[in-house]
Parts: C-alpha cells; structure tokens; sequence
C-alpha cells in the first residue's frame, strides 16, 4: 500500500525515508495490510464452497510472514524438509501442509510422516514406492494427490513453465490412469486427489481454463476406473502486475473457472497453492544510490542492492518498478540501475527513465518484490544477508536482523 505524504513516498503509514534511517539499507520491507488483502481475496473468492488454500512459502518463508499467514487460517505449500520445519515453527496446522517437489529424500519424507502432514503431491512412481516403504516403517499410512503435468504451452518465462512434455515434473498425464491403478494397489497409500501446478507469472485465465478441463478429463476417467478423486489441487501460478501496462486476471474470476469445471454438488474439494499473488505486491526492496556513474554514452546508478538480494532480474529477465522515494520533478533520463557484484548480469533494471537528479546518497524503492526476492537471495561476493521489515499502519518492526560479517562464516570450518 504505496502513497504520497506531500513529498515522501510511503508504505501504509510509515515515511521509507524513516525506515532507511532507521534499519539501513538495502532493506526488505513489507505491508501486512496487503498480505491480508491478497488472502483475503482468495478466501472470498471461494466463499461457501469447499477450499483451502495453501501459501506457497517457497515464494517468502520469512518467520514472521509465514506466521502472520498462518494466522489468517491458511495452509502451507512446501517443496522441503526446511520448509515442513518453518511451516510447523510459524504455526500452521500440520494437517494444512501439502508437500510437493521432485526430489523428496527418505529423510524429508519420514519427517513428512512423522509430523502428520495432510498430503504428499507425488512426482514419481519410485517416489510413490519410497513414500509407501517409509510410512509401512513407521506404521502410518500417507495421503497421496499424484502432480500430473497437463502439458499445456503458457506465455511465461521458460523457466517458470512446469507443464511442459520434457521437464521433470510431475507424471505425464498419458500415464495417470497407470499411477492410479498403480497407488491403490499400495497397502500404505491412502489416495485423496490431484495435483497440477502448470507454472508461475501466468496472466492469461485462458491457460487455467485450459488446465481445469484437462485436469477435470483425467478425473472423469480414474474415477470411472474405480478410484475417487476427493481433492483437487489447482497449484498455483497466478501472476502479478509488474508493469504498469499488465493486465491480472482478478482472484475471484479465476476461481470460479476453475470450480466451474466441475460440478460442484459432487463433493469435491478445491486446494489452491498461490505464491506470489498472495505476497509479490506486499514486499519492496529500499536501496541507497552508492554511486552515479557515466560510461561508454550510459548512466548508470550503482546501488547497494544486487543479484545476491534480488536475483529475478538477473536470472529471468524479470522487470520490476524503480522509483525514487521523494517526489522529485526534474526531467527524466534513461539510466542503468544495477548492483555492486562483480558480474554483467548484476543488475535491476535497465534503460530505466529516472528523474535525472537523482543522486548519490538517494533511495530507490524497487517494487513488487515480496515474491521470490527475499527468499531466493544469497550471500554471493560474501555479502550478508540483509534486514527485512514489516509494516502494519504506523508501526514498523524488524522481521529479521541485518547478517554481519561473523555470519559469513557461520558453519564454515
Ligand atoms: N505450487 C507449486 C508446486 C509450485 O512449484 C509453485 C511455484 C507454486 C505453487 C506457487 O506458484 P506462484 O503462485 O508463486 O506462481 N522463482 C520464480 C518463480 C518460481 C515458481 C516455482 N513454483 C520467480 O521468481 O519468478
């Protein structure tokens, strides 16, 4: 919830130039009205109807997001053993948590089992053997959904597609009908639904459309097999504006085409797994403007934020809004904003128009980046990790310290 107060930009009620004093820079920070919001609109959305809808906390996973998120009665989407563990840590019910991923270890698996997750999404019939082995082990019998991979062609970057015929996920949907057979058969498998997530940044509700019929054909022939189908997991994928000119598909219409595959007297049971849609648009990252530059006829911005804090730029391409953090008029010209790491790809946008009076010792606000910034970041070029803030009206409070040096070598021996 970005504005204006006279000159200074901030976040909800709080001056951004009063967090950079305050915590430093580069800094995470985020609007927990926003997260509400963005839930909000999920759980509106599936009013009176049968539906859970699990965070994906692949795209935040700080401790106090995912705890506030926890509060709001969301479940959790995990991808690890680390992340069953700061789900379970951050307060969500261990019977919300359906776990996905291609390569779950016998130890990630057990630990699954152990601590009573509601469903494993499996990706494979040697994971599908390994999940039965364990839970007979331990005495326990695993929910299972199978993540079947629809392959369908979306508009997204390469790397985010995860329905495509030749990427490792999932089982192909040809084979469903197998793994079903194949799952009931196991005297350790309890077999509750269906699993597809076709991949992420997705604006066209046509692409879901798609995905709910082809979804909804492979249910109508396991079930006409003698296997029911109770959930169904649509995954995730929604994208979020991060350029002005995109058009998003609103939450709520998405929903309902995807329950308006199926007939929804039949008792079905809807899980969505949305990761950015619930917290792109909550989270910025504040950097400070180390040095201007001017080389080979461009300017460039160096600032104290790169690709080690946020590497979507760098590794996808990734557009996010860069704007200065007072009001300033003065005419804009075409600069490079990039990052202190020693590589060409260190960078945060390029050919950007910025007020040209922007200087040194001024904030950028980069936009749009509680997804996947925060949590994909690393400490490349041996720089620590950096704070991340939550704001809630007028109160800020620090969600996690600023690393220092001595972190650098924290398990290093
Ligand atoms: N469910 C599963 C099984 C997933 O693999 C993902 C994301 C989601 C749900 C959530 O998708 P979302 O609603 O966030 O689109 N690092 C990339 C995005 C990778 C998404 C991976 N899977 C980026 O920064 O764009």
């Amino acid at each position: 919830m970005l504005s204006f107060n006279n000159e200074d930009l901030c976040i909800e009620n709080v001056r951004l130039f009063d967090i950079a004093v305050k915590y430093g820079t580069s800094v995470y920070i985020y609007s927990k009205s926003q997260i509400i919001k963005n839930f909000t609109n999920y759980k509106n959305a599936l009013k009176n109807k049968e539906g859970l809808v699990c965070f994906a906390c692949k795209a935040n996973s700080n401790a106090s997001i995912l705890r506030s998120i926890a509060k709001l009665g969301a479940g959790a989407d995990v991808t690890s053993g680390g992340e069953i563990y700061r789900c379970l840590h951050a307060g969500f019910e261990p019977s919300k948590i359906v776990y996905a991923g291609v390569g779950k270890t016998s130890e990630e698996i057990e630990y699954a089992l152990k601590n009573n997750i509601f469903m494993f999404n499996v990706e494979s019939f040697e994971e599908l053997d390994l999940i039965d082995k364990i839970s007979e082990k331990i005495g326990v019998k695993a929910k299972i959904s199978f993540r079947i991979n629809i392959c369908i062609d979306l508009e997204t970057h390469d790397y985010i597609i995860t329905s495509k015929k030749g990427t490792k996920f999932g089982i192909l949907y040809e084979d469903a009908l197998k793994a079903y057979l194949y799952a009931k058969k196991k005297k350790n498998i309890v077999i509750a639904g269906i699993h597809s997530h076709i991949g992420s940044q997705i604006l066209n509700i046509n692409s879901f459309k798609l995905a709910a019929q082809k979804i909804k054909s492979i249910v109508t022939e396991v079930e006409k097999n003698g296997v029911e189908l109770q959930y169904i997991n649509y995954g995730g994928g929604l994208g979020v504006k991060y350029e002005k000119s995109q058009k998003v598909p609103a939450v709520k219409d998405l929903i309902s085409e995807l329950l308006a595959a199926f007939d929804l007297n039949k008792n079905k049971k809807f899980i969505f797994e949305p990761g950015r849609s619930m917290i792109a648009n909550a989270g910025y990252l504040l950097v400070k403007v180390i040095y201007k530059k001017i080389s080979g006829g461009k300017k460039f911005l160096i600032v104290d934020a790169g690709m080690n804090d946020l590497v979507r730029p760098a590794l996808y391409n990734a557009y996010h809004d860069i704007i200065p953090i007072k009001k300033i008029n003065t005419k804009k010209v075409k600069t490079e904003i990039v990052g202190p790491i020693c590589e060409t790809g260190d960078f945060i946008g390029k050919d950007r128009m910025i007020p040209d009076a922007v200087d040194q010792g001024d904030y950028l606000l980069i936009t749009c980046a509680g997804a996947y910034g925060a949590s994909m970041s690393s400490q490349y070029n041996s720089r620590p990790l950096i704070a991340e803030v939550l704001i809630d009206m007028d109160k800020d409070t620090l969600i996690r310290k600023r690393a220092g040096y001595s972190d650098l070598l924290l398990n290093e021996l």
